[in-house]
């Protein structure tokens, strides 16, 4: 299991790279919503996830006591958190809704500021519905870097990663930025889309 998750890994991180390099021989600038060269084919964009606490977001397992505690930003080491957040197209929260981040995390880091992150995002975009898969560590105060593991649908076989950022922490809705870039392998487009 871990030999298999590691070698999926790294073998991921190596089409990553042979993406990324193929992108720049073939394009200079970064923003392209869609890039198509030959069987490779990526996607990057950015939504915006809400968490309201108590109403999209609940701790289940309280953590262990004496450490950390419950903060805007922390939580007790081992507490078991689960949450389905809707994903808006710009960090306004009345903003049109195009898809779901649903999932747990666990306290991981005894400041309470680390978790391990398990969630499957829903997208439904205009050309490309489905879902992917992530996972991996979580700060809650800095940017950080999720592997997909996988997706569904129209996201079957994707690799990549999410980017996750804080942008508004005060109050009871917290606001992440996710940024996606995903890329599919070219045993995955045999029917391009
Ligand atoms: C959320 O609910 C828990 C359990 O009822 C409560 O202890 C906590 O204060 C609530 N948090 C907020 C921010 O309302
Ligand atoms: C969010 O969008 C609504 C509706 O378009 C608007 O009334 C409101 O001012 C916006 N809020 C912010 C913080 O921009």
């Amino acid at each position: 299991m871990a030999f298999s998750f590691h070698h999926n890994y790294a073998l991921a991180i190596i089409i990553l790279i042979l993406a990324m390099i193929q992108f720049k021989f073939t394009n200079g600038s970064h923003h392209h919503h869609h890039h198509h060269h030959k069987h490779l084919k990526s996607l990057h964009f950015s939504l915006y996830q809400h968490e309201t606490i108590n109403k999209t977001g609940y701790i289940i397992v309280n953590g262990v006591q004496g450490g950390a505690s419950v903060t805007q930003t922390t939580t007790p080491f081992g507490t078991l958190f689960v949450f389905h957040d809707p994903l808006t197209l710009t960090a306004n929260r009345t903003s049109k809704v195009v898809g779901t981040s649903e999932g747990t995390s666990i306290t991981s880091s005894f400041d309470g500021l680390q978790s391990i992150s398990i969630a499957k995002i829903t997208l439904n975009l205009k050309n490309h519905k489905g879902s992917i898969s992530i996972l991996g560590d979580v700060n809650n105060i800095k940017p950080s870097d999720l592997p997909v593991v996988g997706g569904t649908q129209d996201f079957m076989f994707v690799n990549g990663y999410v980017t996750s950022s804080p942008v508004d922490l005060k109050g009871l809705t917290v606001v992440y930025k996710v940024e996606f870039h995903l890329y599919w392998p070219p045993y995955a487009t045999t029917q391009a889309s």
